[in-house]
């Protein structure tokens, strides 16, 4: 009986898969009943790991028995593939049912482009295309990366879905917090904020990791809604894409433990598992690139976690410092850390332990720690978050324009990256970081950020404006 409960709890947060051979409330034997609500909405893509699969993901407000994508590489949609169903049922006083349907298209060939739509006999989808990864010919793949984008000023949104369908991005990087919030008014928003972002997803892939917006329920909007490959519930996963191993994870479970301690040093073990494939995989695929929505290091105003001097994400559990963040990837050499929660655009001098590698004409190249970006201006209805008038040293440009960021791993040595406005075409900033060598820092990188960086002490305050007393 308590295995049974174990197992019905689990299948629930995951939403419960629903059996092949069911019967849906609707099958009465009469051939006029089908169900209320059966046209499939909310069509997005997920990368399935390598580039010959791709996760194709909707839902419908109804059990239409089958799921099924028609693909092709023509309208004609010669091929179909079938998947599963699972429900979902929202945490809200009505307990919205929502059916989630989830297909796996393997052997997607390079270069091509497919048309496909999705559902059943009871409901089709428009025609959407996509084409399989491939590299382009100036090299790598090129990524949007953005955080907190809402349903009501997503500022961003147009543009985003323009260079979407036109290809100008292989793939999204979404880092944390949607809709504000998914599971408002029994989850409506998030349908909207599907809605909303299927002229994106619905063309390329579009790969999250969780934020502190979608905390109701135990994160189960996020769980339900993406699918994300080898994962967690989507709450922690990495995949190769070209040059670069990407690491996405939950900055979450260290602020929402009411929904159990473990999942903190579960997160944290599969971390170190992961670096240490990576590591052995360096030469095949040399970046590592890890997301996140929470922080480290940044110069806003409000006093979230990034300007404590001991901040959890960086420095791990209070006391103990246990699962701490920063020392795990610095270890592996991680190249570059991207984060979001901040409504800003921010680009860190490389830094370690809070020694800013600051002192050379070009920190970006061979950085002897890795780069951290916080880029969270989207836009939603939140407005900005301001930055402390005084940056304190990390910081090494910052803009409070809403806007996104664009990210191409070009090879093996270089990356670069940039940050567009939503308004206008203006290019807010851009940087390269070139790596000669990837891999663990070694003896010549810590002298040289010894020698080149700036240690910043526990007490050092970079403004007197500033209350300095517990937070930088
Ligand atoms: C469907 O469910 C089966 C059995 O649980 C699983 O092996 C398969 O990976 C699932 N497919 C998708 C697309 O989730
Ligand atoms: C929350 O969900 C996770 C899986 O995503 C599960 O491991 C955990 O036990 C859940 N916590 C509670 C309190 O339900
Ligand atoms: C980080 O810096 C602090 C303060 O200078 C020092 O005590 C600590 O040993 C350093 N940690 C590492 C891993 O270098
Ligand atoms: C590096 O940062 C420190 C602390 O803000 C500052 O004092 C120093 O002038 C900076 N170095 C350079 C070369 O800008
Ligand atoms: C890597 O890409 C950069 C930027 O396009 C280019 O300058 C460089 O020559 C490339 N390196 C190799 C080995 O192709
Ligand atoms: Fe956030």
């Amino acid at each position: 009986m308590r295995l049974l409960l174990l197992f019905l709890f689990i299948s629930c947060a995951y939403g419960l898969q629903l059996k092949a051979d069911r019967k849906a409330h609707w099958q009465t034997g009469n051939p006029n009943h089908g169900p209320f609500y059966g046209q499939p909405e909310q069509v997005h893509l997920s990368y399935g790991g390598d580039p010959s699969r791709v996760i194709v993901t909707w839902l419908t407000f109804d059990d239409t028995l089958s799921t099924t994508v028609e693909y092709g590489e023509s309208d004609n949609l010669d091929l179909s593939a079938n998947g599963n169903c699972s429900l979902f049922v929202d945490g809200g006083q009505r307990q919205t049912k929502r059916y989630i349907h989830r297909v796996m298209l393997e052997n997607i060939k390079a270069g091509v482009k497919y048309y496909y739509h999705v559902g059943s006999e009871f409901g089709w989808s428009s025609i959407f295309t996509f084409v399989g990864l491939q590299p382009r010919p100036e090299g790598g793949y090129r990524f949007a990366v953005y955080g907190d984008m809402g349903n009501i000023n997503a500022r961003s949104l147009g543009k985003i879905q323009k260079l979407s369908q036109k290809r100008d991005f292989d793939m999204v990087l979404h880092v944390g917090d949607f809709a504000y919030d998914m599971y408002e008014k029994e989850g409506r928003f998030g349908d909207e904020f599907m809605r909303q972002i299927e002229p994106i997803a619905a063309y390329i892939p579009y790969m999250t990791v969780v934020g502190n917006h979608e905390e109701a329920y135990n994160f189960s909007h996020y769980i339900n809604r993406f699918y994300m490959p080898d994962s967690d519930h989507s709450l922690f996963y990495s995949f190769d894409i070209g040059p670069v191993h990407v690491v996405g994870f939950s900055s979450e479970f260290y602020f929402y433990t009411k929904y159990g301690w473990d999942q903190i040093g579960n997160q944290w073990n599969w971390l170190l598992k992961d670096l240490q494939k990576a590591e052995k995989n360096r030469k095949n695929v040399p970046w590592i690139v890890t997301m996140a929505h929470k922080p480290m290091y940044c110069s806003d105003f409000y006093a979230d976690d990034c300007k404590l001097y001991e901040s959890i994400i960086r420095t791990g559990l209070p006391m103990t410092h246990a699962y701490g963040l920063e020392n795990l990837f610095y270890k592996y050499g991680v190249d570059l850390e991207l984060w979001a929660h901040e409504h800003s655009y921010e680009r860190m001098f490389p830094v370690f332990n809070r020694t800013v590698y600051n002192g050379t004409k070009e920190p970006y190249v061979d950085p002897p720690a890795p780069v951290h970006v916080v880029t969270g201006s989207a836009g939603c209805q939140e407005q900005v978050v301001p930055f402390v008038k005084y940056p304190p040293p990390w910081s090494a440009f910052r803009s409070s324009l809403y806007g996104f960021s664009r990210m191409q791993v070009f090879n093996a040595t270089h990356l670069y990256f940039e940050q567009v406005s939503a308004s206008g075409d203006e290019l807010i900033d851009f940087f390269w970081i070139v790596k000669n060598r990837h891999g663990r820092p070694n003896q010549k990188d810590k002298l040289k950020l010894a020698k080149y960086g700036t240690q910043i002490p526990m007490n050092y305050c970079h403004h007197e404006s500033h209350d300095c007393s517990n937070s930088l």
